[in-house]
């Protein structure tokens, strides 16, 4: 019993080893997130007590959204070419704009202010080596869309430079920028889920088969 114990955690740990390997390289992104769909989805019990359902995904998405929808993502992800700011996401002073990658336009760099950590001190300049908007040719805009319409603009490979459901589930665990939601600088509120229970939404919605809300 003991003995047959022992291969079991030998063999689980090399499981794991083996897809942090995988998704770190960054080499076949592809075959990385289908392993990992496969391998998670065949001991979870709740997979096969629920099989995959398109009202399973829809819930899923709609609990995600609401980080999605909120000031720390949707400021950087608006409708026009100028970030947002502050939980009433008003449109960002001194007239700084997106720029074509993101970066802001001539003298008004985001990294004129926006330092490499966040500035302490309420109403100072958050901060993230990576501190941009979303490049002009692929603005990935939250503002102003309901659940449906951005579900449907994050798998549309015209839209989302051309990024497999896996590789989306990817950057939103992963991503320095998005992780900085939940580490904003003072006087920020955080989004609504933890960032675990919003990567797990993200899955659940992935391994439901990815349907949209309406
Ligand atoms: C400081 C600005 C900033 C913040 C804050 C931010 N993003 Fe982004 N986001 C970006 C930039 C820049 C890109 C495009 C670059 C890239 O794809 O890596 C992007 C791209 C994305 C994408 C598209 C990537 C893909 O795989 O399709 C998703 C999804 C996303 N962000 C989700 C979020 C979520 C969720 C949050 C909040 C928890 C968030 N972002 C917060 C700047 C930001
Ligand atoms: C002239 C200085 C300056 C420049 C240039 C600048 N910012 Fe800011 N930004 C600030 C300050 C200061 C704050 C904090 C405002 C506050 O919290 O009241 C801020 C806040 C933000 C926020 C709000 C974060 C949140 O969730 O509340 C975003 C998003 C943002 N900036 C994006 C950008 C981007 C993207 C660029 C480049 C395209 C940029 N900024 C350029 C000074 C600047």
């Amino acid at each position: 019993m003991l003995k047959n114990w022992k291969v079991w955690v030998a063999a689980g740990s090399f499981v794991v080893l083996g897809m942090s390997a995988g998704a770190w390289s960054g080499q076949g992104r592809n075959a990385a997130g289908e392993g990992m769909a496969s391998r998670g989805s065949a001991p979870s019990s709740e997979a096969a007590a629920n099989p995959p359902s398109d009202a399973a995904a829809e819930a899923a998405f709609a609990r995600a959204w609401t980080v999605f929808a909120s000031p720390r993502c949707m400021n950087c992800h608006p409708a026009g070419d100028a970030p947002l700011q502050g939980d009433d996401s008003h449109v960002h002073t001194q007239d700084v704009k997106r720029g074509p990658a993101g970066r802001g336009l001539y003298g008004m760099k985001c990294h004129t202010c926006h330092q490499d950590a966040n500035t302490p001190g309420l109403n100072m300049p958050p901060g993230n080596p990576k501190w941009s908007l979303p490049p002009a040719n692929l603005k990935m805009v939250i503002q102003g869309e309901t659940a449906g319409e951005f579900c449907r603009q994050l798998k549309n490979p015209a839209m989302n430079g051309r990024r497999t459901v896996e590789q989306v589930i990817e950057h939103v665990s992963k991503d320095d920028l998005v992780g900085w939601a939940w580490d904003p600088g003072d006087g920020r509120t955080l989004p609504p889920l933890s960032r675990a229970e919003f990567v797990a939404a993200m899955k659940k919605w992935a391994d439901n088969g990815a349907a949209c809300p309406k």
